[in-house]
């Protein structure tokens, strides 16, 4: 696995407690990174939200279902809403349709690096390069989440997973640990609401 960063795309990361945080390339003005992290907040609510009522309400093995189902469109809801695009991505993705692009994965990996010394959700990472500004911030893996990324997944989710995503390999996790990130990009297209769940 590469560990390095090309320069080219500006890496800067940082932990938390450092205001905002800081961009490399062409200047971007603060109405991006508010955009981007107001996205991504939405993003991040608006899952949670309908997949810890679907456990509660129908449980995991139903809630496998509902995420396949749901993620995707919520994710392409933020974005047309926002007019811009965003989604999750992981190194280890459960939904080929997460992968990381280039750019993430070498933003992932540097999150893996940075990851042992902070909590994964105080990562955050942007760039803006001719004229597409980025924006990526970890997600950590808490307990409610170990049901279907964690270790020893009960039998009937690990078989609902399974069916669904023969690939997966979002699981094993443990809560604390850098599960993937949030990422949006703004420009180039990005008005028409286009996106990659
Ligand atoms: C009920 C099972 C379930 C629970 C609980 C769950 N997930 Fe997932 N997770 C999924 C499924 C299914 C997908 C694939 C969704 C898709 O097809 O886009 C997924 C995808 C993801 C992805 C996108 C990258 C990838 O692997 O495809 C991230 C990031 C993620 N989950 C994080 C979390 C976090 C953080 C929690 C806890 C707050 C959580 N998940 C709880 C089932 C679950």
């Amino acid at each position: 696995m590469k560990t390095r960063i090309p320069r080219a795309l500006g890496v800067l990361l940082l932990v938390a407690g450092s205001a905002a945080f800081s961009q490399e390339g062409e200047p971007s003005g603060p109405a991006d990174a508010a955009r981007a992290e107001a996205a991504m907040n939405d993003l991040g609510g608006r899952l949670k939200t309908a997949l810890t009522a679907k456990v509660q309400a129908d449980g995991p093995v139903a809630a496998v279902g509902f995420c396949r189902e749901e993620a995707p469109k919520i994710a392409a809801a933020v974005a047309a809403e926002r007019g811009l695009r965003v989604g999750r991505t992981a190194l280890r993705h459960r939904s080929p349709a997460n992968a990381p692009t280039r750019w993430q994965e070498e933003v992932l990996e540097a999150f893996v690096e940075r990851a042992t010394g902070a909590p994964p959700a105080s990562l955050s990472w942007a760039s803006r390069q001719d004229g597409v500004y980025r924006q990526a911030r970890g997600i950590a893996t808490e307990a409610a989440c170990l049901t279907c990324h964690g270790s020893g997944i009960a039998e009937p989710v690990r078989a609902a997973i399974a069916a669904s995503y023969p690939q997966d390999r979002a699981t094993g996790f443990s809560e604390g640990e850098l599960r993937g990130m949030f990422w949006v990009e703004i420009g180039k297209g990005s008005d028409a609401g286009e996106v990659r769940p």
